[in-house]
Order: structure tokens, then sequence, then C-alpha cells
């Protein structure tokens, strides 16, 4: 609890260009978060090192990310949206952590054969300790709530699992983390195969609307979606490009199937993927915009970096310094 508030932490990585989907599943509803929670969102740049990374190009991207946080909304006076490489405690929690969880446990990790299955030629130490450090990142902030997608959910569950070893061990030390399932944000399929996540890692360009596309490129990609010969604007499972379009149309008019359904009723897929198009436009035109003038604003964001930067350090530093007492390390001398 902050200020009689719960915490909430999340984080995102600054690799590849985001999605319409990371932000329709994720950050937008971030937004509305921060009246009920003390909220932290990390840009994880350690985690991104576990693949090769261009050094300009993460620092840029890691800005970006940060940057953009804000253009969606978030209000960086109520939000601490900060760098994980500012927070040192990270990576001291995350070496402790080390310490109390098992290789069976980091073996089963289905992120991990994933991903070592993808960057064979570089399967190094931290890609499997990764949901250590994950693990780390949440219970430094003591957080009640982190709203993941699905895939993370392995690593949550094990950061459940370490916390209560921990606290088992040694008393009450961390907050069990709950995950957060709010109001579910929706998930975004790809344009071109609807059974598949929209990722920002996809070959196909036309299968992901990234954040930054600008308005004729998105209208392209919609009139391009992959749909079915069923002529019905209806939404079910039989019909999953039909049922993607909708859900993002929803996720973006705040409205239900249902609503949306009898709305184009009679109406062609012609006219139904552009009006998906428009409303895409006009929820992303205005981050956009807001991103463009943040981005020259380097005073403010820098102030944000900096401030930030200290309050999430002062809330790490008080939950290391509990746990290297806890563990047995000496106490510091003032
Ligand atoms: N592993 C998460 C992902 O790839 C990112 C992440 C790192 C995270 N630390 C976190 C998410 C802590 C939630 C909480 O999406």
């Amino acid at each position: 609890m902050i200020d009689g508030k719960k915490v909430l932490f999340s984080g995102m990585q600054a690799t590849g260009n985001l999605t319409l989907g990371n932000y329709l599943g994720a950050l937008k509803n971030w937004v509305t978060l921060s009246d009920e929670y003390e909220c932290f969102y990390s840009v994880v740049d350690l985690h991104s090192i576990t693949v090769r990374q261009d050094p300009a190009e993460l620092r840029k991207r890691a800005r970006n990310l940060l940057t953009l946080y804000i253009a969606a909304g978030l209000d960086p006076k109520k939000n601490c949206i900060y760098y994980q490489s500012h927070v040192s405690g990270h990576a001291e929690l995350s070496w402790i952590l080390n310490c109390y969880t098992y290789m069976g446990e980091l073996n089963r990790m289905t992120q991990f054969k994933d991903k070592s299955a993808k960057h064979a030629d570089n399967i190094n130490a931290g890609l499997f300790t990764y949901p250590v450090l994950m693990a780390a990142d949440i219970l430094l902030f003591q957080a009640d709530v982190v709203p993941v997608g699905k895939d993370q959910l392995q690593h949550l569950e094990l950061t459940r699992d370490i916390a209560q070893r921990f606290n088992s061990i040694y008393g009450d030390v961390f907050t069990v983390p709950e995950p957060y399932i709010g109001k579910a944000g929706a998930k975004i399929m790809s344009l071109q195969d609807p059974l598949k996540k929209m990722s920002k890692s996809d070959e196909n360009p036309n299968a992901s609307i990234l954040l930054m596309d600008d308005p004729d490129t998105i209208i392209r990609k919609f009139k391009r979606a992959v749909t079915d010969s069923e002529a019905c604007i209806c939404y079910r499972d039989e019909q999953p490009g039909i049922k993607n379009l909708l859900d993002i149309y929803c996720a973006c008019n705040n409205k239900t199937p249902e609503e949306a359904v009898r709305e184009f009723e009679g109406k062609g897929y012609g006219d139904f993927k552009l009006a998906v198009g428009e409303s895409v436009v006009s929820v992303l035109k205005p981050v956009q915009d807001e991103f463009a003038r943040l981005s020259k604003d380097k005073a403010f964001i820098d102030s944000v970096i900096k401030e930030n930067a200290d309050k999430a350090g002062y809330y790490a530093t008080k939950t290391l310094r509990k746990v290297q007492k806890k563990v047995g390390f000496p106490e510091r001398i003032r």
C-alpha cells in the first residue's frame, strides 16, 4: 500500500514497434487505473538485452516508449514512469531471488523454450533467468496487482511462488501479487491471419497496425484485412477475421459486439472495413500528435525521467534494505 492505495506494477519492452494490439490491449486501459492504484510503469530495458540489441537503437526506442506512455494519457505526476536501468534495485533484488528459484522452475517456462528456439545462437543465462528479473520488478514495489497478457501469466505464477517461498522462510517480506483482470483488454489478432495474435515481430507488414502508422497506411491495411466469403458481419468464432475487426471497432468506440453488429446490419465488408479503419485512425491520431509534441519537449521528458526514477528508487530501496537484512547482509554504517 502506498498512501492508502494498492500498488500496481507493469512493464513493457522497448523492442520492436508497438502495435494497435499493445495499445488496445494494454496501454489504453492503463490510463484508467491511476485513480484506483498507485501505478508503476517501467520501460524494462534490462530485459531487452537478453537478446542482442543495437545500443543506439535501444536507447532511442526506450525513450520513444517512455514518451509514448505519456502520449497515450498516463499522467507522469500520477503514474511512475521510469527506466528499469535507472533503478539498480531491480538487478540487486534479482540476484537475491535467483538464489531462491530452482533451475527446474525456470526450465518449465514456455517463453524461455520459445525464445531459445528463436535465438539459438545466443541462449544466454539472462534469457534463462529473465523470469526472476521480472519477479524482482514486481516484488521490489510490493505490487498487489500486475496487468499482464496471457503469455506472461506463467511468469507471474512463478513470481508468486518465489514470494511465498521467501515469506515462508523470513516472515512477511513481500506482497504476493495477483494478476490484474480488469475490463478485458481486447485481444487483437493479425489482420492477415486472424487466428494469430497481432505481433510487433510479424514479417508481413500488412498483418499489424503500428501505433505510428499514418492514416493512409492504416486505412490501406484494413482494406486488405483477411475476412471470409460469408457476407455476414456476425460476431462468431467461425468468422475470425470479421470477429477481430468487430473487436477492434468495439475497443475503439467503447461499444459491445451486439451494438456493432446491429450498426453494420446489411452493410458490405468494404464499408465495414473502412469504418473500422477510420475508427482506428481517430483513436491513434491524437496519441501520435501528442507523441510528436512531447518528443520535441526534451526538458519536460528529461524531468519526468529524473523525478520518476528518484521516486521509483525510493520505494525500491525500502524493499531492498528489508530483504538484505533478512538474508543476513550486514547493515550499512552511516
Ligand atoms: N516480461 C514482460 C513482457 O515481455 C515485460 C515485463 C518485465 C513485465 N517485467 C515485468 C510485465 C513486470 C509485468 C510486470 O511482456
